[in-house]
C-alpha cells in the first residue's frame, strides 16, 4: 500500500496481526460474512433532494452520531496501549463502546478515561459469585447495558493462535482472583483457561438469574437462527446481536447477513437487533439497515486502526465508515437512518428471480 489508508481494509494491511485477523479453523465463515456482503446490491435512487443527510440514531435510549458502535474484542493491549484509548475515539465520535471481558485494563480505568456510553460484554464463570461481582462492578462504573456473549461454552478453533503458541496474558478484570495458569498441549492455552472457567452449562433458565443480580439491559450476543431469536424474546433480553463472533468460533456458521432478516422477522419489532461479523464499508452498514439491522458493531477494524496508529486511528476507521454510509445514503435516496428500508436493498435470491 503506498500513501495513507483511504478505507478499512488498508487499515487491515497496516496492522497486520495474526490474533485479530484470524478465525476458526478453515477461516470459511470469516471469509463469507464478508463475501456475503458483496452479492448483496443497492439500487440507487434518483432525483430526491439529498443536500442534508443526517446519520445519527437512538440505541437503547442513548442518541449517538451514527448506527456504528464499537464490537467488545479481548486484549487491545496486543494492538496498542490498551482500550482506554479504544474508549476516547468512541467518546470523541459520540458513539458506544462494548468493552470486552477480557480487557487488558480494568472496566474502571476504561469508566474514569471517557465519558462515552460504554456496555460491558460478559461470559459467565463457573465461579457465579465472581461473575456478579464483575456485573455490579460494571453497573457502579456507569455501564449501561449488559452484553451476554452467548457463542462460546468453549473457545473456537484458532490454528494461527496454537502456531504461534498464544497464551493468555493477564486479564486485569479478574486477576485477582482467578488463576490462568492452564496448561495446553496444542501450543495455545487460550481454549485450556477457557474450558477450565467458563460456566459451558450456562443456558437459557439462567438469563433470569442474571437478570436477577443488575438492573442494566442484557443483550445477547452470538444468535443466528429464528428458533433463538424467539427464546431470547421470550426470556426477556432488551436486544440482540446478530453475530457469528467474527468468524472466530463455529466455522461454517451461516454469515451473519444471510440469517439477519430471518432473525428479524421472528422477533417483530418487539427488540431492538443489532449486527456485527464483516462490516467493512459504509455500504455494508447499509445493507445490514436495509434487512432489518438497527445498528452495526464492528470488531477488527477498530483493532486495526489502533494498531496502526492508536486513538486517531480508530476515529479514521470510524469517520471513513461514517463518509461512506453517508454517500451511501446521498445515492440511494435516503435522508435518515429511519429512510433505509427493506426496499433498498436486493440480495442474490431476488436477483435471480
Ligand atoms: C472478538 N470478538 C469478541 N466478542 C466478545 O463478545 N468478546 C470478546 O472478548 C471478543 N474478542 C474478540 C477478539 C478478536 C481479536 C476479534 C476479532 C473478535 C468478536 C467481536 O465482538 C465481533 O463479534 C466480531 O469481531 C465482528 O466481526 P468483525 O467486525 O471483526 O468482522
Amino acid at each position: 500500500m503506498v500513501g495513507e489508508p483511504v478505507n478499512l481494509n488498508e487499515f487491515q494491511e497496516l496492522a497486520r496481526r495474526d490474533f485479530y485477523a484470524g478465525g476458526a479453523e478453515d477461516q470459511y465463515t470469516l471469509e463469507e460474512n464478508m463475501e456475503a456482503f458483496r452479492r448483496i446490491m443497492i439500487p440507487p435512487r434518483i432525483l430526491v433532494d439529498v443536500s442534508r443527510i443526517d446519520l445519527s440514531t437512538n440505541v437503547l435510549g442513548y442518541n449517538i452520531s451514527a448506527p456504528i458502535l464499537i464490537a467488545p474484542t479481548a486484549l487491545h493491549k496486543l494492538a496498542h496501549p490498551e482500550e482506554v484509548v479504544t474508549a476516547r475515539a468512541a467518546a470523541a465520535c459520540k458513539t458506544i463502546m462494548a468493552l470486552s471481558f477480557t480487557s487488558s485494563c480494568t472496566l474502571e480505568e476504561v469508566a474514569s478515561s471517557c465519558n462515552a456510553v460504554r456496555f460491558f460484554q460478559i461470559y459467565v464463570y463457573k465461579r457465579r459469585d465472581l461473575s456478579a461481582l464483575l456485573v455490579q462492578r460494571a453497573e457502579r462504573n456507569g455501564y449501561k447495558a449488559l452484553v451476554l456473549t452467548a457463542d462460546s461454552p468453549r473457545v473456537g478453533r484458532k490454528e494461527a493462535d496454537i502456531k504461534n503458541k498464544m497464551t493468555l496474558p493477564k486479564l486485569k478484570n479478574t486477576e485477582r482472583f482467578l488463576s490462568l495458569e492452564a496448561s495446553s498441549d496444542n501450543g495455545s492455552n487460550l481454549a485450556a483457561v477457557a474450558k477450565e472457567t467458563k460456566d459451558a452449562s450456562f443456558c437459557w433458565k439462567d438469563i433470569e438469574w442474571l437478570s436477577t443480580i443488575t438492573n442494566m439491559p442484557i443483550l445477547i450476543k452470538g444468535l443466528l437462527t429464528r428458533e433463538d431469536a424467539i427464546k431470547a424474546v421470550k426470556v426477556g433480553v432488551a436486544g440482540i446481536v446478530v453475530s457469528n463472533h467474527g468468524g472466530r468460533q463455529l466455522d461454517y456458521a451461516p454469515t451473519t447477513i444471510t440469517v439477519l432478516e430471518e432473525v428479524v422477522q421472528a422477533v417483530g419489532g418487539r427488540i431492538p437487533v443489532f449486527f456485527d461479523g464483516g462490516v467493512r464499508r459504509g455500504t455494508d452498514v447499509f445493507k445490514a439497515l436495509a434487512l432489518g439491522a438497527q445498528a452495526v458493531l464492528i470488531g477488527r477494524p477498530v483493532i486495526y486502526g489502533l494498531a496502526a496508529k492508536g486513538e486517531y486511528g480508530v476515529r479514521q476507521v470510524i469517520q471513513m465508515l461514517k463518509d461512506e454510509l453517508e454517500l451511501t445514503m446521498a445515492l440511494s435516496g435516503c435522508h435518515s437512518v429511519k429512510d433505509i428500508t427493506r426496499r433498498h436493498v436486493r440480495t442474490e435470491r431476488e436477483r435471480l428471480h
